[in-house]
């Protein structure tokens, strides 16, 4: 039996909620398809914050280094500035460890309803490449005059040669292994005039190495007009950071809830564990009430075991999740009544047959 080291992070809110939800799918997994999952838990929170005034222990990263993998719910709270949640543990994370690019898929899944009219089963099939360790996430910048009318505040977009080509020779990679084989650039290198257009040098200088994977461009404004309404003519989406949280969210909503959105943080060279996560956060409004759809989360959990080479393990999961949306039920954000627990044990029971 294959053993992976997993380090666990719950964090807060509905992190919490759907991290043991998906531990519960795995536990049961686990002798179905014959790999075994040592958990680290890791209490990395608000709470933990609030009682050590730190989210992470100083050699949080070298703790995580010792794993294969990390599983990671959501972090912030109503009480903490955001900026401090995140730069205190999530943003550490994947820049510390290097993990360079956010691969978010989404796609629409029968027996989900999207919102637009004029897309159905198999006409959004997306996978977003979201470059994660720079631009504006860098943490440059400052603050001065505060507390004046003269205030000013700088956010400062980094972009390296290292960091770009790294990120597109793995989305031109994984675009090489899907049936379509093509990928469509996204900058905005008309309004900025300087790490945009790096991206667009690296980009014509990467693609060389690709000759079968067809390629486009577009600004980003632009292709959110492309999103909606011809949302079939896209297949790899590859983009900065702040683009791609933002269009990672409105894919998410376009194929019908940000509830079944997953997300993977890796080196694409390995060396570091990969980070699996859902796209969404702590969601405030809806936390302690155990509603909240962990299927984000169990797809994450799916990239996770497919990322450790569990083919196997990460398909079944894969089906049992496209069976209990087919047939419910299904949590509030898809039209459903169900709570996370009634679709926990829906996925278990679709594991088992
Ligand atoms: P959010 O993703 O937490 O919530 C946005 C909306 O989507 C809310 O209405 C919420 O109820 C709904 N939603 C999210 N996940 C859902 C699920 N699984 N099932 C059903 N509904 C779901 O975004 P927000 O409200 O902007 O952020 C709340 C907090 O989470 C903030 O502190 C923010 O910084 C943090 N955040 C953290 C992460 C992360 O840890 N990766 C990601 C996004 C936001
Ligand atoms: C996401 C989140 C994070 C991001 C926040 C919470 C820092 O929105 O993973 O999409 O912007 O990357
Ligand atoms: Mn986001």
């Amino acid at each position: 039996v294959n053993a992976h080291k997993i380090a666990c992070i719950p964090g807060d809110g509905i992190g919490i909620e759907v991290i043991e939800a998906s531990i519960k799918v795995l536990e049961v997994m686990q002798p179905l398809f014959g790999f075994k999952f040592e958990y680290t838990d890791l209490p990395w929170s608000s709470a933990y914050y609030k009682k050590n005034g730190r989210y992470m222990p100083p050699d949080a990263l070298e703790i995580l280094k010792a794993h294969d993998a990390i599983f990671f719910g959501a972090v912030g709270a109503p009480d903490i500035p955001d900026h401090i949640s995140l730069w205190e543990l999530l943003l550490p994370i994947r820049q510390g460890l290097q993990l360079g690019s956010n691969v978010r898929p989404s796609k629409i899944f029968k027996g989900v309803k999207p919102p637009l009219a004029n897309c159905e089963v198999g006409d959004l099939n997306w996978l977003i490449l979201r470059e994660n360790c720079e631009g504006e996430y860098c943490g440059q910048g400052g603050r001065s005059h505060t507390g004046t009318p003269y205030a000013l505040g700088t956010e400062l977009a980094v972009f390296t040669r290292f960091g770009i080509e790294r990120h597109m020779r793995f989305a031109f990679e994984l675009a090489r292994q899907r049936p379509r084989k093509m990928l469509t650039l996204v900058t905005k290198s008309n309004a900025m005039r300087h790490g945009m257009v790096l991206w667009d040098e690296v980009f014509y200088d990467v693609a060389k190495d690709f000759p079968d994977v067809k390629w486009d461009k577009m600004l980003v404004d632009a292709v959110t007009i492309r999103m909606v309404q011809k949302p079939k003519s896209l297949d790899v989406i590859l983009c900065t950071n702040l683009h791609g949280d933002i269009l990672s969210d409105l894919a998410a909503a376009l194929s019908g809830s940000i509830g079944i959105a997953p997300s993977a943080n890796v080196d694409p060279e390995r060396k570091a564990p990969g980070l699996f996560e859902p796209v969404h956060g702590a969601a405030f409004d809806i936390m302690g009430k155990g509603i909240a759809n962990p299927i984000a989360t169990f797809w994450s959990a799916a990239e996770m075991l497919r990322w450790l080479g569990e083919e196997k393990a990460a398909d079944g999961l894969m089906s049992a999740i496209e069976h209990v949306l087919e047939h419910g039920p299904l949590t509030g954000d898809l039209g459903g009544k169900a709570n996370t627990e009634q679709v926990t044990q829906a996925i278990i029971s679709a594991l088992k047959q």
